[in-house]
């Protein structure tokens, strides 16, 4: 196929498809920055480069803490490696949700090897599509690595908001680093479209979509937020999302 041909297939894609169709190529590149199934430049690289991603892992799994005996759902789960890391820490039932699925069934595979695929479920599914009313709502909620590539960000939000029991997990690409518009435009060139927040927005999306900050931590080029479920703003302001706000 010519560069030619394949641009126009991607132009004819949806938005999400062309994100699945990305998300399914990178695949076995993505897991490999966690098996590190990789040449030692190629990890060495990444632990210097990517080392948000480790951070991010390490954030998230620390702040689902207490897992034993939970429900998580973990939305954009890719290849599942949060899955399997907190069902191994003793959730007793984790749902993945993905649009990708080969990155799918990666999760799954991990999850098999891993001795826990009893309690791991994966939905090929956008997260808009998630079924709100299928459950009492999950005690943890994780979307790492998700709002990157999510063009709308409110109606997402507040459909985590509505699966939401406990505590939602969430990381946001910051807006002013040296990264954000080389990304934007390398990853445009596969098709892949790529959105960044400033911490403003990431507050006030919190207030529209009835979130309660529990904290926002500067992560590398990331901003990770822990939040709860809250009362959506009616022109008034969480007052701790203004204390963060001018943190
Ligand atoms: C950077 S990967 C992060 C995977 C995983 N959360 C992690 O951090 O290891 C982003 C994932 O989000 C998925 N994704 C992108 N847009 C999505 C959407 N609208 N709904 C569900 N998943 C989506 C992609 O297919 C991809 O697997």
């Amino acid at each position: 196929m010519t560069v030619t041909q394949n641009r126009t297939e991607i132009h004819n894609l949806t938005p999400i498809e062309r994100q699945a169709r990305y998300w399914n190529d990178e695949s076995q590149a993505f897991d490999a920055i966690y098996s590190h199934r990789k040449s030692a430049l190629s990890n060495w690289l990444d632990r210097v480069f990517r080392r948000d991603m480790y951070e991010r892992f390490r954030f998230a799994v620390e702040r689902s803490q207490p897992i034993a005996g939970r429900t998580v759902l973990d939305l954009g789960c890719g290849s599942g490696r949060y899955v399997v890391a907190l069902a191994e820490a003793g959730a007793s039932r984790v749902l993945g949700i993905d649009i990708a699925p080969r990155m799918l069934e990666l999760a799954r595979e991990l999850a098999a090897e891993h001795g826990v695929a009893d309690r791991c479920e994966f939905q090929l599914t956008d997260v808009l599509g998630l079924d709100a009313g299928a459950g009492p709502g999950f005690d943890v909620v994780l979307a790492i690595g998700l709002f990157d590539y999510i063009r709308d960000p409110a109606p997402a939000l507040s459909k985590i908001r509505a699966v939401t029991a406990g505590r939602a997990i969430i990381s946001f690409p910051r807006l002013l680093t040296w990264r954000a518009l080389p990304r934007k435009l390398r990853l445009a060139l596969r098709g892949c479209e790529v959105h960044f927040y400033s911490r403003a927005a990431i507050l006030r999306l919190l207030n529209e979509t009835g979130f309660s900050l529990q904290e926002i931590r500067r992560v590398g080029k990331l901003d990770c937020v822990v939040a709860v479920p809250g009362v959506a703003a009616s022109g008034r302001q969480d007052p701790a999302l203004v204390t963060a706000q001018s943190q």
